[in-house]
C-alpha cells in the first residue's frame, strides 16, 4: 500500500497451522494490505506454534484457566485490527467479539449454511459431507458472531466430490483450496476497512 500502514491481524488457531502459513506468506508478498503480527494457539505443540517461530512472528499460548484474559490481552498489546481464526475448535467468548466488533473472521471447511454448528469440525465435517451423499464440497469465509457458523459469508470456493473421496482426501483437497480462499478474503476485507492511520 503506498500510503498509510496494513491491517494488522493476530491469528489464533490449535491445528497444524496450514492456513496460518498461507495467510502469513501471502502477507510477505507485494502489495500487502495486511500483517501478521501475533500467533495465539491454544497448545504449545501444534505445528502453527511452529508457524510463528518460522517465520519471527511473535506468540501466545493460551493458559486453561485464563485463556480470554490471555487472548484479549495479546491481541490488545499487538494492537491488531482483525482476528482470523484458523483451525480453532473452541466457541469464542462475547466479550472478544464485542471487542473486535465485526472484525472476526473464520474459515470452515464446508459451503456453509451446510454443515456448520456445534461440532461440525475438522474432520467431522468431511466425513459428514460424504455421509450425506453432495457431490460438491468447499470453503467458507464467514465473520463470527455468537454462534457458531453463523456470521455474513464473505467468500466461498467450491469442488466436485470424486467417486472414491474418503474424508481424508476431501480435507485435503479442500485445504488447498482454503490456502488460496483465506488470504484472498482477508486482503479484500483489510482493503474495505480503509487503510489504517496510525491513530485509527
Ligand atoms: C481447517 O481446515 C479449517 O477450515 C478447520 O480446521 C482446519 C485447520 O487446519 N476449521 C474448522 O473446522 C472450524 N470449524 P490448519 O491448522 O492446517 O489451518
Amino acid at each position: 500500500m503506498s500510503h498509510g500502514e496494513p491491517r494488522r491481524v493476530a491469528i489464533l488457531g490449535s491445528g497444524t497451522g496450514s492456513n496460518a502459513r498461507a495467510l502469513v506468506e501471502y502477507s510477505r508478498g507485494a502489495a500487502k494490505s495486511f500483517t501478521v503480527e501475533l500467533i495465539i494457539s491454544t497448545r504449545s505443540d501444534a505445528g502453527i506454534v511452529n508457524v510463528a517461530r518460522e517465520f519471527n512472528i511473535p506468540y501466545v499460548i493460551l493458559q486453561k484457566n485464563d485463556w480470554v484474559l490471555s487472548l484479549e490481552r495479546g491481541i490488545d498489546e499487538a494492537h491488531c485490527d482483525i482476528l482470523a481464526l484458523a483451525g480453532f475448535m473452541r466457541k469464542l467468548p462475547t466479550s472478544t467479539i464485542e471487542k473486535l466488533s465485526g472484525r472476526v473472521v473464520n474459515i470452515h471447511p464446508a459451503l456453509l449454511p451446510k454443515f456448520g454448528g456445534a461440532g461440525m469440525y475438522g474432520i467431522h465435517v468431511h466425513t459428514a459431507v460424504i455421509k450425506a451423499g453432495e457431490h460438491t464440497t468447499g470453503a467458507t469465509v464467514h465473520l463470527v458472531t455468537d454462534e457458531y457458523d453463523e456470521g455474513a459469508i464473505l467468500g466461498q470456493d467450491s469442488i466436485q466430490i470424486l467417486p472414491g473421496d474418503s474424508p481424508e482426501s476431501l480435507q485435503e483437497r479442500v485445504k488447498r483450496l482454503e490456502h488460496e480462499l483465506y488470504p484472498r478474503v482477508v486482503d479484500a476485507f483489510s482493503r474495505e476497512m480503509g487503510i489504517r492511520t496510525r491513530h485509527a
